[in-house]
Protein backbone atom coordinates (compact mmCIF):
# COMPACT_ATOMS: atom_id res chain seq x y z
CA UNK A 1 0.00 0.00 0.00
CA UNK A 2 2.88 2.62 0.25
CA UNK A 3 3.84 3.01 -2.68
CA UNK A 4 2.81 6.16 -4.96
CA UNK A 5 1.27 5.09 -8.21
CA UNK A 6 1.05 7.78 -11.18
CA UNK A 7 -0.95 7.77 -13.53
CA UNK A 8 -1.89 10.04 -16.95
CA UNK A 9 -5.21 9.97 -18.72
CA UNK A 10 -6.30 12.78 -21.53
CA UNK A 11 -9.71 14.28 -22.22
CA UNK A 12 -12.32 13.46 -24.43
CA UNK A 13 -15.15 15.64 -26.03
CA UNK A 14 -18.52 13.72 -26.76
CA UNK A 15 -19.50 13.45 -30.38
CA UNK A 16 -22.78 12.06 -29.19
CA UNK A 17 -23.38 13.41 -25.92
CA UNK A 18 -24.62 12.08 -22.48
CA UNK A 19 -26.69 14.45 -20.87
CA UNK A 20 -29.17 13.32 -18.09
CA UNK A 21 -28.45 10.76 -15.25
CA UNK A 22 -30.97 7.14 -15.13
CA UNK A 23 -29.32 7.09 -11.56
CA UNK A 24 -27.62 9.92 -9.72
CA UNK A 25 -25.55 7.97 -7.67
CA UNK A 26 -24.30 5.28 -9.59
CA UNK A 27 -24.23 7.95 -12.04
CA UNK A 28 -25.84 5.74 -14.81
CA UNK A 29 -26.89 7.98 -17.98
CA UNK A 30 -29.88 8.40 -19.79
CA UNK A 31 -28.71 7.11 -22.81
CA UNK A 32 -25.20 6.03 -24.45
CA UNK A 33 -22.67 8.10 -25.72
CA UNK A 34 -19.55 8.72 -27.99
CA UNK A 35 -16.29 10.59 -27.65
CA UNK A 36 -12.82 11.59 -29.48
CA UNK A 37 -10.05 11.23 -26.89
CA UNK A 38 -7.41 14.09 -27.21
CA UNK A 39 -4.06 14.41 -27.47
CA UNK A 40 -3.94 17.84 -26.21
CA UNK A 41 -5.23 17.81 -22.71
CA UNK A 42 -4.48 15.30 -20.08
CA UNK A 43 -4.56 15.04 -16.24
CA UNK A 44 -1.31 13.44 -14.28
CA UNK A 45 -2.33 12.10 -10.78
CA UNK A 46 -0.36 10.73 -8.11
CA UNK A 47 -1.72 8.40 -5.23
CA UNK A 48 0.20 7.22 -2.17
CA UNK A 49 -1.47 5.79 0.53
CA UNK A 50 -0.10 6.50 4.06
CA UNK A 51 -0.89 4.61 7.27
CA UNK A 52 -0.20 8.10 9.33
CA UNK A 53 -2.82 10.51 7.81
CA UNK A 54 -6.31 11.06 9.19
CA UNK A 55 -7.89 12.11 5.91
CA UNK A 56 -6.95 12.41 2.04
CA UNK A 57 -4.55 15.47 1.37
CA UNK A 58 -5.14 16.46 -2.28
CA UNK A 59 -3.39 19.25 -4.19
CA UNK A 60 -3.99 20.26 -7.32
CA UNK A 61 -0.80 21.80 -8.93
CA UNK A 62 0.66 22.17 -6.13
CA UNK A 63 -2.30 24.12 -4.53
CA UNK A 64 -5.07 22.49 -2.15
CA UNK A 65 -8.00 22.44 -3.94
CA UNK A 66 -11.64 24.51 -3.40
CA UNK A 67 -13.87 22.27 -0.81
CA UNK A 68 -16.43 21.17 -3.81
CA UNK A 69 -13.93 19.53 -5.59
CA UNK A 70 -12.25 18.35 -2.29
CA UNK A 71 -15.54 16.64 -1.58
CA UNK A 72 -16.12 14.99 -4.81
CA UNK A 73 -12.42 13.33 -4.62
CA UNK A 74 -13.04 12.31 -0.83
CA UNK A 75 -15.84 11.14 -1.91
CA UNK A 76 -14.31 8.90 -4.83
CA UNK A 77 -11.64 8.03 -2.38
CA UNK A 78 -14.34 6.54 0.06
CA UNK A 79 -15.60 4.23 -2.65
CA UNK A 80 -11.95 2.95 -3.80
CA UNK A 81 -11.47 2.24 0.19
CA UNK A 82 -14.66 -0.03 0.14
CA UNK A 83 -13.85 -1.81 -2.81
CA UNK A 84 -10.13 -2.90 -1.37
CA UNK A 85 -11.78 -3.45 1.79
CA UNK A 86 -9.00 -0.86 3.34
CA UNK A 87 -9.67 2.42 5.72
CA UNK A 88 -6.33 4.04 4.99
CA UNK A 89 -6.31 7.51 3.32
CA UNK A 90 -4.05 8.99 0.86
CA UNK A 91 -2.03 11.82 -0.64
CA UNK A 92 -3.07 12.60 -3.77
CA UNK A 93 -1.22 15.06 -6.24
CA UNK A 94 -2.49 16.23 -9.49
CA UNK A 95 -1.63 18.45 -12.22
CA UNK A 96 -3.83 19.66 -14.94
CA UNK A 97 -3.29 20.25 -18.57
CA UNK A 98 -6.69 21.28 -19.27
CA UNK A 99 -8.12 24.74 -18.84
CA UNK A 100 -10.06 23.68 -15.50
CA UNK A 101 -13.86 24.10 -15.66
CA UNK A 102 -13.48 26.20 -18.82
CA UNK A 103 -15.50 23.28 -20.90
CA UNK A 104 -12.59 21.78 -21.90
CA UNK A 105 -13.53 18.41 -19.38
CA UNK A 106 -10.99 18.63 -16.89
CA UNK A 107 -13.35 16.31 -15.25
CA UNK A 108 -13.12 13.39 -17.34
CA UNK A 109 -9.09 13.19 -17.94
CA UNK A 110 -8.82 13.86 -13.78
CA UNK A 111 -11.62 11.42 -12.37
CA UNK A 112 -9.71 8.90 -15.21
CA UNK A 113 -5.93 9.08 -13.74
CA UNK A 114 -7.30 9.34 -10.31
CA UNK A 115 -9.22 5.91 -10.75
CA UNK A 116 -6.11 4.60 -12.31
CA UNK A 117 -3.88 5.51 -9.93
CA UNK A 118 -5.65 4.82 -6.71
CA UNK A 119 -6.78 1.64 -8.03
CA UNK A 120 -3.71 0.28 -8.60
CA UNK A 121 -2.20 1.78 -5.34
CA UNK A 122 -5.00 0.28 -3.77
CA UNK A 123 -4.05 -3.17 -5.11
CA UNK A 124 -7.51 -3.31 -7.12
CA UNK A 125 -7.76 -4.76 -10.55
CA UNK A 126 -6.38 -2.16 -13.46
CA UNK A 127 -8.58 -4.48 -15.63
CA UNK A 128 -9.79 -1.38 -18.11
CA UNK A 129 -13.44 -1.98 -18.27
CA UNK A 130 -13.05 -1.69 -14.30
CA UNK A 131 -11.70 1.34 -14.60
CA UNK A 132 -13.96 2.46 -16.51
CA UNK A 133 -17.02 1.57 -14.37
CA UNK A 134 -14.95 3.34 -11.23
CA UNK A 135 -13.90 6.37 -12.90
CA UNK A 136 -17.72 6.38 -14.00
CA UNK A 137 -18.78 7.43 -10.48
CA UNK A 138 -16.19 10.51 -10.09
CA UNK A 139 -18.19 12.26 -13.50
CA UNK A 140 -19.16 9.78 -16.18
CA UNK A 141 -17.54 11.06 -19.04
CA UNK A 142 -14.24 9.75 -17.29
CA UNK A 143 -15.66 6.38 -18.06
CA UNK A 144 -14.63 7.36 -21.98
CA UNK A 145 -11.12 8.88 -20.90
CA UNK A 146 -9.62 5.35 -19.85
CA UNK A 147 -9.68 4.74 -23.61
CA UNK A 148 -7.99 6.08 -26.46
CA UNK A 149 -9.27 7.16 -29.93
CA UNK A 150 -12.92 6.77 -30.20
CA UNK A 151 -14.99 5.11 -27.44
CA UNK A 152 -18.57 4.03 -26.98
CA UNK A 153 -20.09 3.93 -23.40
CA UNK A 154 -23.15 2.12 -22.57
CA UNK A 155 -25.11 3.42 -20.81
CA UNK A 156 -26.23 0.02 -19.10
CA UNK A 157 -28.92 -0.54 -16.57
CA UNK A 158 -26.64 -0.90 -13.30
CA UNK A 159 -23.09 -0.62 -12.13
CA UNK A 160 -21.83 -3.57 -13.95
CA UNK A 161 -23.38 -2.99 -17.26
CA UNK A 162 -22.06 0.71 -17.62
CA UNK A 163 -19.04 1.22 -19.23
CA UNK A 164 -16.83 2.51 -21.91
CA UNK A 165 -15.37 0.71 -24.63
CA UNK A 166 -13.07 1.29 -27.63
CA UNK A 167 -14.86 1.55 -31.06
CA UNK A 168 -10.94 2.48 -32.70
CA UNK A 169 -8.30 3.02 -29.95
CA UNK A 170 -5.58 3.91 -32.89
CA UNK A 171 -6.89 6.46 -34.93
CA UNK A 172 -4.69 6.80 -38.08
CA UNK A 173 -7.49 8.89 -39.76
CA UNK A 174 -6.32 12.40 -39.76
CA UNK A 175 -9.57 13.57 -37.94
CA UNK A 176 -8.58 17.13 -36.11
CA UNK A 177 -10.67 18.88 -32.97
CA UNK A 178 -9.99 22.39 -32.49
CA UNK A 179 -11.14 24.81 -29.39
CA UNK A 180 -12.08 27.99 -29.76
CA UNK A 181 -11.99 29.11 -26.25
CA UNK A 182 -14.51 32.30 -25.81
CA UNK A 183 -14.15 32.92 -22.25
CA UNK A 184 -11.72 31.56 -19.74
CA UNK A 185 -13.75 31.86 -17.20
CA UNK A 186 -15.27 29.11 -14.57
CA UNK A 187 -18.35 28.06 -15.60
CA UNK A 188 -21.22 28.88 -13.99
CA UNK A 189 -23.45 25.84 -14.13
CA UNK A 190 -21.71 22.71 -13.80
CA UNK A 191 -22.59 19.52 -15.81
CA UNK A 192 -23.92 17.75 -13.16
CA UNK A 193 -26.09 20.36 -12.07
CA UNK A 194 -26.84 21.46 -16.13
CA UNK A 195 -27.76 18.00 -16.63
CA UNK A 196 -30.42 17.91 -14.14
CA UNK A 197 -31.94 21.27 -14.59
CA UNK A 198 -32.55 20.35 -18.44
CA UNK A 199 -34.24 16.88 -16.83
CA UNK A 200 -37.37 19.29 -16.45
CA UNK A 201 -37.19 19.99 -20.53
CA UNK A 202 -40.41 18.60 -21.79
CA UNK A 203 -38.42 17.67 -24.27
CA UNK A 204 -35.81 15.66 -22.15
CA UNK A 205 -37.34 12.49 -23.63
CA UNK A 206 -36.77 12.94 -27.20
CA UNK A 207 -33.34 14.36 -26.33
CA UNK A 208 -32.72 10.96 -25.21
CA UNK A 209 -34.17 9.09 -28.29
CA UNK A 210 -32.30 11.10 -30.42
CA UNK A 211 -28.88 10.33 -28.99
CA UNK A 212 -29.22 6.56 -28.86
CA UNK A 213 -30.92 6.91 -32.06
CA UNK A 214 -27.30 8.71 -33.05
CA UNK A 215 -25.31 6.01 -31.80
CA UNK A 216 -25.16 3.58 -34.93
CA UNK A 217 -24.98 5.93 -38.00
CA UNK A 218 -22.23 7.69 -35.84
CA UNK A 219 -20.25 4.41 -35.45
CA UNK A 220 -20.64 3.58 -38.99
CA UNK A 221 -19.72 7.14 -39.83
CA UNK A 222 -16.49 6.44 -38.01
CA UNK A 223 -15.35 3.31 -39.66
CA UNK A 224 -16.08 5.12 -43.09
CA UNK A 225 -13.83 7.91 -41.97
CA UNK A 226 -16.64 9.99 -43.01
CA UNK A 227 -15.94 13.36 -41.79
CA UNK A 228 -19.26 14.77 -43.38
CA UNK A 229 -21.77 12.31 -41.34
CA UNK A 230 -19.54 12.28 -38.41
CA UNK A 231 -19.85 16.53 -38.01
CA UNK A 232 -23.43 16.99 -39.24
CA UNK A 233 -24.89 13.86 -36.54
CA UNK A 234 -22.08 15.50 -33.91
CA UNK A 235 -23.25 19.13 -34.65
CA UNK A 236 -27.04 18.02 -34.93
CA UNK A 237 -26.61 15.99 -31.28
CA UNK A 238 -25.24 19.02 -29.39
CA UNK A 239 -28.04 21.48 -30.60
CA UNK A 240 -30.09 18.58 -29.26
CA UNK A 241 -28.68 18.32 -26.16
CA UNK A 242 -28.23 22.55 -26.26
CA UNK A 243 -32.12 22.53 -26.40
CA UNK A 244 -33.06 21.15 -23.02
CA UNK A 245 -31.06 23.44 -21.49
CA UNK A 246 -32.95 26.16 -23.22
CA UNK A 247 -36.47 24.76 -22.75
CA UNK A 248 -35.41 23.66 -19.12
CA UNK A 249 -37.67 25.46 -16.23
CA UNK A 250 -36.16 27.74 -15.89
CA UNK A 251 -34.35 28.28 -19.06
CA UNK A 252 -30.14 28.65 -18.91
CA UNK A 253 -28.00 28.62 -21.65
CA UNK A 254 -24.03 27.71 -22.08
CA UNK A 255 -23.56 30.11 -25.08
CA UNK A 256 -22.41 33.55 -24.84
CA UNK A 257 -21.72 35.82 -27.91
CA UNK A 258 -18.45 34.40 -28.63
CA UNK A 259 -20.21 30.84 -28.70
CA UNK A 260 -22.80 32.10 -31.51
CA UNK A 261 -20.12 34.31 -33.34
CA UNK A 262 -17.69 30.83 -33.65
CA UNK A 263 -20.93 28.72 -34.60
CA UNK A 264 -21.47 31.31 -37.66
CA UNK A 265 -18.06 31.08 -38.45
CA UNK A 266 -18.29 27.68 -38.63
CA UNK A 267 -21.65 27.90 -40.49
CA UNK A 268 -19.94 30.71 -43.30
CA UNK A 269 -16.69 28.45 -43.75
CA UNK A 270 -18.91 25.77 -45.15
CA UNK A 271 -20.90 27.75 -47.51
CA UNK A 272 -17.26 28.22 -49.02
CA UNK A 273 -17.08 24.34 -49.39
CA UNK A 274 -14.79 23.79 -46.32
CA UNK A 275 -15.96 20.59 -44.17
CA UNK A 276 -16.19 21.79 -40.93
CA UNK A 277 -18.57 21.24 -37.89
CA UNK A 278 -19.36 22.73 -34.15
CA UNK A 279 -20.12 20.85 -30.80
CA UNK A 280 -19.92 22.79 -27.59
CA UNK A 281 -20.29 21.03 -24.34
CA UNK A 282 -21.39 22.63 -20.15
CA UNK A 283 -19.54 25.84 -21.47
CA UNK A 284 -19.06 28.66 -23.80
CA UNK A 285 -15.81 27.32 -25.65
CA UNK A 286 -16.99 25.86 -29.17
CA UNK A 287 -14.75 22.48 -30.62
CA UNK A 288 -14.60 22.71 -34.68
CA UNK A 289 -14.49 19.61 -36.21
CA UNK A 290 -12.45 18.94 -39.13
CA UNK A 291 -9.67 17.20 -41.09
CA UNK A 292 -5.94 18.16 -40.72
CA UNK A 293 -5.73 19.28 -44.23
CA UNK A 294 -8.33 22.00 -44.00
CA UNK A 295 -7.08 22.75 -40.54
CA UNK A 296 -4.81 25.90 -41.95
CA UNK A 297 -8.24 27.53 -43.83
CA UNK A 298 -10.33 27.09 -40.88
CA UNK A 299 -7.40 28.95 -38.61
CA UNK A 300 -7.28 31.59 -41.53
CA UNK A 301 -10.85 32.59 -40.86
CA UNK A 302 -11.16 32.40 -36.62
CA UNK A 303 -7.78 33.77 -36.01
CA UNK A 304 -9.07 37.70 -36.55
CA UNK A 305 -12.11 36.60 -34.80
CA UNK A 306 -10.61 34.74 -31.53
CA UNK A 307 -6.82 35.28 -31.94
CA UNK A 308 -4.32 32.58 -32.34
CA UNK A 309 -3.87 32.10 -28.34
CA UNK A 310 -7.76 31.30 -27.86
CA UNK A 311 -7.80 28.57 -30.47
CA UNK A 312 -5.93 25.03 -30.33
CA UNK A 313 -5.86 22.29 -32.30
CA UNK A 314 -5.79 18.80 -30.92
CA UNK A 315 -5.76 15.24 -32.56
CA UNK A 316 -6.85 11.91 -31.22
CA UNK A 317 -5.11 10.88 -27.95
CA UNK A 318 -4.54 7.53 -26.17
CA UNK A 319 -6.50 6.20 -23.30
CA UNK A 320 -4.89 5.71 -19.95
CA UNK A 321 -1.21 5.38 -19.09
CA UNK A 322 0.97 4.45 -15.89
CA UNK A 323 3.93 6.61 -15.37
C1 LIG B 1 -21.65 18.08 -21.89
O1 LIG B 1 -19.24 13.84 -16.99
O2 LIG B 1 -18.94 16.26 -16.36
O3 LIG B 1 -19.47 17.19 -21.47
O4 LIG B 1 -21.20 12.80 -14.48
O5 LIG B 1 -22.15 14.84 -13.45
O6 LIG B 1 -19.67 14.54 -13.55
P1 LIG B 1 -21.01 14.27 -14.19
O7 LIG B 1 -20.99 15.03 -15.60
P2 LIG B 1 -19.86 15.16 -16.71
O8 LIG B 1 -20.77 15.60 -17.96
C2 LIG B 1 -20.26 15.75 -19.25
C3 LIG B 1 -21.29 16.42 -20.11
C4 LIG B 1 -20.85 16.84 -21.48
C5 LIG B 1 -21.11 15.78 -22.54
C6 LIG B 1 -20.21 14.58 -22.54
O9 LIG B 1 -19.04 14.67 -22.17
O10 LIG B 1 -20.71 13.52 -22.98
Amino acid sequence: LQTAVTAKAHTNIALVKYWGKADQSLIIPTNDSISLTLDHFYTTTTVRFDAHLTADEITLDGLTLPTDGQQRMRHFMDMIRHEAKITTFAHIETANHVPTAAGLASSASGFAALAGAAAKAAGLSTDRQYLSRLARRGSGSASRSLFGGFVHWHAGHDDASSFAEPLTEKVTWPIRMIAIVTSRAEKKIGSTNGMQASQSSPYFADWVKTANADISPMTAALFKEDIKSVGEIAEHNAMSMHATTLSAEPPFTYFNSGSLQAMQAVQDLRLTGVNCYYTMDAGPNVKVLCEAADVPAILARLQPLFGSYNLVVAKPGPGLTYL
